[in-house]
């Protein structure tokens, strides 16, 4: 639709998290006339929810170079090694920003040192925290107040739809679908050269996930159309440990941070059975990809849906005192985890792929960035480590700002993974620009996704889910192209439905593509990894003959 209205600025930052949130403040702490657009409330991203922490080597005794290790390594051959050493040696510094901006860490007992906990993949304490186990809560909070103290310009209730870019191909803005009372409504545009997408993640994409509501892969769906390159979108993770609701649980599921097992407890299986202990050397503590393929397969031979995670001999003071949040969620759905271990099965946390980005954050689409979840900057690799999210959109959004402080932005030119390989040319994924689905196409698609491309996938479940997916996609077409067809009412929830199916099926061709297992991506038919085919990126692009 055409743009009713419109505003100009230097910078526009799509999305609030803690990526978009930082963009914003140093971009405006630089100059830059700069406006935050996000589709619900500033604080309603995934960053709100991240419970275990940052991690970043801030002990005694830990350097940045045992990080880049332990990075590496549950990346599974396919980090980008200049993104994590950038990652690595900038997060310290960045950690220490943060806390001037305002946020405030737990500290340990008679000192005002940053208490540190482990996590999964992580060979020593290095995870800093908040609230006990409501890290991004707190940042959340700071980065808020810390916009609003510096009167940046924020839209709230705004859907980014598409990018506007200018006759030579560079970002010229975004327009957007404002709901609700305001200055702005309805459909408009923030017309500037350089666009920040910092829009989260997809894991709605399936029906159980720890992410919230909002995480519908909006930004790289928005990017495939204006011709980004995305890479990686196949390295799903699984959080091990969210708390199980049942079999047809759907939507949010509350996590159970991997710090609860960094202070020491136990998965067990149905007979009570401590199950990771002689199948890696960190036993629980393994990286996440390996945790949750174990839980899987101890609960297919046992023939049950979940495992358990046992912390009783925390004792109660300790869950109150270090996990009140985990705590409160597990009360509310009739576990006391103080008495009894906790049901726990894994779902959809986090895309390690994205929107491909160069170490400045740029993408192949001139004036357009990526940071934090959307973007594909590297540092991931097959399988993210845990707490190395936060950091990265800590540390790859204030690159971003130093870039546009720089000067008008170029598209990125330097391949940023020069080894492992990326395919010389990208590969064309199937047309996803849709007619706008209607908002009950979310569930289908999320029941078509969780059944054929979840933890566990193979040539005949995503043969399947492909073709589910294009049948979606061909009703909807065939629709619209009815003329006594009544058309979705536009609005965010149809956008979403289309925004999933595009990222569904492009996620899917990717996942067909690589016939191997890697890191989170668990082929049942091609069980081995396989570094002679496939230590390689994919690179996505929109069929040309998109509409
Ligand atoms: C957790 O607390 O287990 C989540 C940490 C992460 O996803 O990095």
């Amino acid at each position: 639709p055409a743009p009713g209205w419109s505003i100009e600025a230097d910078v526009v930052v799509v999305g609030s998290g803690v990526a978009g949130l930082t963009a914003a403040l140093r971009c405006a702490a630089a100059g830059r006339r700069t406006v935050v657009v996000t589709k619900a409330r500033l604080d309603d991203g995934s960053t709100r929810w991240a419970q275990g922490g940052i991690a970043a080597a801030l002990g005694d005794g830990d350097t940045p170079e045992q990080h880049l290790a332990d990075t590496l390594v549950a990346g599974a051959g396919l980090c980008d090694e200049a993104a994590v050493r950038t990652l690595v040696t900038e997060g310290p510094d960045a950690v220490h920003r943060l806390i001037r901006t305002g946020a405030r860490f737990d500290t340990a007992p008679d000192s005002d040192e940053i208490a540190l906990t482990r996590e999964g993949g992580h060979h020593r304490r290095r995870i800093a925290h908040a609230g006990g186990d409501a890290t991004g809560a707190e940042i959340s909070r700071a980065l808020v107040e810390a916009v609003r103290a510096a009167g940046l310009r924020t839209i709230e209730n705004a859907l980014v739809l598409d990018l506007l870019t200018d006759a030579g191909g560079h970002t010229s803005g975004v327009t957007l679908h404002v709901m609700g009372e305001g200055q702005h409504d309805g459909v408009g545009a923030v017309r500037a050269p350089a666009v920040v997408l910092a829009t989260g993640g997809m894991g709605q994409v399936f029906s159980a996930t720890t992410n919230p509501a909002v995480s519908t892969g909006d930004g790289v769906a928005l990017a495939l159309r204006a011709g980004a390159e995305v890479s990686d979108l196949e390295f799903v993770q699984f959080h091990p440990t969210p708390l199980y609701l049942g079999p047809d649980a759907e939507g949010q599921q509350p996590l159970i941070s991997e710090a609860v097992r960094g202070e020491g407890a136990h998965l067990v299986d149905a007979d009570g059975t401590r199950f990771m202990v002689g199948q890696h050397e960190l036993a629980e503590l393994a990286p996440r990809d390996i945790v949750a393929k174990a839980i899987m397969r101890r609960a297919h031979e046992q023939g049950v849906e979940h495992m358990y995670l046992d912390g009783r001999h925390f004792g109660a003071q300790m869950w109150e005192t270090r996990f009140p949040t985990i705590l409160a969620a597990c009360r509310s759905h009739g576990i006391d985890p103080v008495t009894e271990p906790i049901p726990v099965a894994p779902a959809a946390h986090y895309a390690s792929g994205g929107v491909r980005t160069d170490l400045r954050g740029r993408t192949t689409v001139p004036g357009l960035y990526a940071c934090g979840e959307v973007a594909c900057t590297g540092v991931h690799g097959a399988n993210r480590l845990a707490s190395n999210s936060l950091l990265e959109g800590l540390v790859f959004a204030e690159r971003i700002a130093a870039d546009i402080a720089e000067g008008p932005a170029p598209a990125c030119t330097t391949d940023p993974a020069p080894a492992p390989a990326t395919d010389p040319a990208p590969a064309s994924a199937p047309r996803t620009t849709l007619p706008l689905l209607a908002p009950e196409t979310r569930t289908a698609v999320q029941r078509i996704m969780t059944a054929g491309a979840g933890v566990l996938r193979s040539a005949g479940s995503l043969a399947r889910a492909a073709a589910e997916l294009d049948r979606l996609h061909r009703e909807a077409t065939e629709a619209s192209a009815d003329t006594t067809h009544k058309s979705p009412e536009p609005g965010v929830e149809a956008w979403e439905a289309t925004n999933l199916l595009c990222v569904a099926r492009v996620l899917v061709a990717a996942a067909q593509r690589r016939t191997e297992t890697r890191g989170c991506h668990w082929r049942e038919d091609h069980p081995d990894r396989d570094d002679a085919s496939w230590r390689r990126h994919f690179r996505i692009t929109l069929d040309a003959d998109r509409a």
